[in-house]
């Protein structure tokens, strides 16, 4: 049977810096170190070496350890400094690497530098929180993950990506779901409460140096929880809503990412369809960055749609689909369409939002608030609220008194109109065309 840890461990020399500090810890709550290594999900054995300085003193033992020990960082500053002395392991007993969980991504990110730039300038820094929003489509996820890729050098103890799937069709990720999952890739064991994961994982993050992405946030309220509570780590998170800086963290950097500029479409058409079939019809390839609004989304589905006829001139490709939501449908529908993805964002909003969509779409793509109200009967101030959930949601953007739609978001609101007869507006605006 195995006695209290002072008795245990005998003060004869022989323990590090870091074995000192949680036989202490032991000795002052008369806990048993085998009791402590069972709770931390380590063998007494694997707990006694570590103490010894025999074994490197991983991340997931620091996190597993602070979240029963509390000692605010002090265990791995002490593991730090104990870990320099420790001879080198033999192979079979190298560390558990550490979660290398990003996504792959684009090899060419187009037009983007500018965007790059501003976050670099911005981090690595103690606690740094970033969030990346913008409309559907507009690349923030593609963007967050290449930056993140850069990122990974500061940050030893790993990057996790969590899809909280802001925009599901059975809704958005639950966020004790979501940290059950974050523990378990630290290889850390999960409470049953909501409660309970919440303190966990803030003594996980409390003293390590992670890097976590946390990829098409629904909402603030969604995300809070999730935030890592140590300064070592960073967060990155990406929205097609605007969110609430005051409850992510005060010293938050939001960055809005906009359709990519005409020459920058053009370069990712040219990029996956080649430079000799741009070059022979440029103004059809400026014609279908149109149609897809800019949006590298829509311009990725319609170039892989297009490639399939690699011998047939765009002109005639273009004439033989229906309309851009044809252009932007993949066949096999393993990679998603335009439409799928718009239908499911339409169908996340609010009645009225949905409405102002449709009518904004319906009429062209530009209104104002004394339009809408015309058009609906709605108080003007609910107007405004409308139009400003619509800013939220990146739907829209404003100057001065007018609204403006992406054209391709505004042809989505003008089909959806033309395409349900049961809708009043549809009467109201009278022949809208898709
Ligand atoms: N700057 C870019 N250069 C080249 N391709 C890009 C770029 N941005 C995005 N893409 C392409 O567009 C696709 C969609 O981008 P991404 O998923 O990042 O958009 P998103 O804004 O995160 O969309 P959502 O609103 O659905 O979350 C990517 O899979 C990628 O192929
Ligand atoms: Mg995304």
């Amino acid at each position: 049977m195995t006695g209290p840890c002072t008795q245990q461990e005998p003060h004869h020399g022989g323990l590090t810096e870091f074995g000192s500090l949680v036989v202490r810890w032991c000795a002052d709550r008369t806990r048993k170190q085998a009791d402590l290594a069972a709770a931390a999900g380590l063998s007494p054995s694997y707990l006694s070496k570590l103490i010894r300085g025999r074994r490197e003193v991983t991340d997931p033992v620091i996190t597993a350890l602070e979240q029963i020990m509390h000692t605010g960082g002090a265990l791995a500053d002490a593991a730090a400094r104990s870990n320099d002395d420790v001879p080198a392991r033999p192979l079979q007993m190298r560390r558990r690497s550490a979660p290398a969980q990003l996504p792959a991504t684009v090899a060419t990110l187009h037009g983007r530098d500018h965007e790059l730039a501003s976050l670099a300038s911005w981090g690595p820094a103690p606690g740094l929180r970033l969030i990346i929003d913008g409309p559907l489509g507009t690349g923030k996820t593609t963007l967050a993950v290449y930056h993140a890729r850069r990122l990974t050098p500061a940050y030893r103890a790993g990057t996790l990506f969590a899809d909280l799937r802001g925009h599901h069709p059975h809704g958005p990720a639950d966020p004790g779901d979501v940290l059950a999952e974050l523990l378990n890739s630290l290889g850390l064991p999960v409470p049953k409460s909501f409660s309970d994961r919440v303190q966990a994982w803030r003594s996980a993050t409390w003293s390590t140096r992670l890097l976590l992405v946390l990829d098409d946030a629904r909402s603030t309220e969604q995300i809070t929880p999730l935030l890592p509570a140590g300064q070592g780590c960073a967060v990155l998170i990406t929205s097609r809503y605007r969110l609430s800086t005051l409850l992510v963290g005060t010293g938050t950097q939001t960055l809005t990412l906009t359709p990519l500029r005409r020459t920058h479409s053009l370069a990712l058409l040219t990029t996956r369809l080649g430079t000799t079939r741009i070059n022979a019809e440029p103004d059809i390839a400026n014609h279908i960055a149109s149609l897809c609004g800019d949006l590298p989304q829509a311009l990725a589905l319609a170039a892989e749609r297009l490639s399939t006829h690699p011998d047939v001139p765009l002109e005639k490709l273009l004439s033989e689909y229906e309309d851009r939501w044809e252009l932007t449908e993949i066949t096999d529908q393993a990679s998603g369409s335009m439409r799928i993805a718009l239908d499911a964002f339409y169908n996340t909003l609010p009645p009225d939002h949905q409405r102002a969509w449709r009518l904004i779409g319906g009429i062209g793509r530009r209104t104002t608030t004394e339009q809408l109200t015309a058009l609906t009967g709605w108080a003007p101030c609910h107007t405004r609220s409308v139009l400003e959930g619509l800013i939220l949601a990146h739907l829209i953007t404003r100057h001065n008194n007018l609204y403006e739609m992406n054209n391709l978001l505004a042809s989505w609101g003008a089909h959806t109109l033309a395409h349900d007869r049961h809708l009043d507006d549809h009467h109201t605006l009278g022949s809208t065309k898709p």
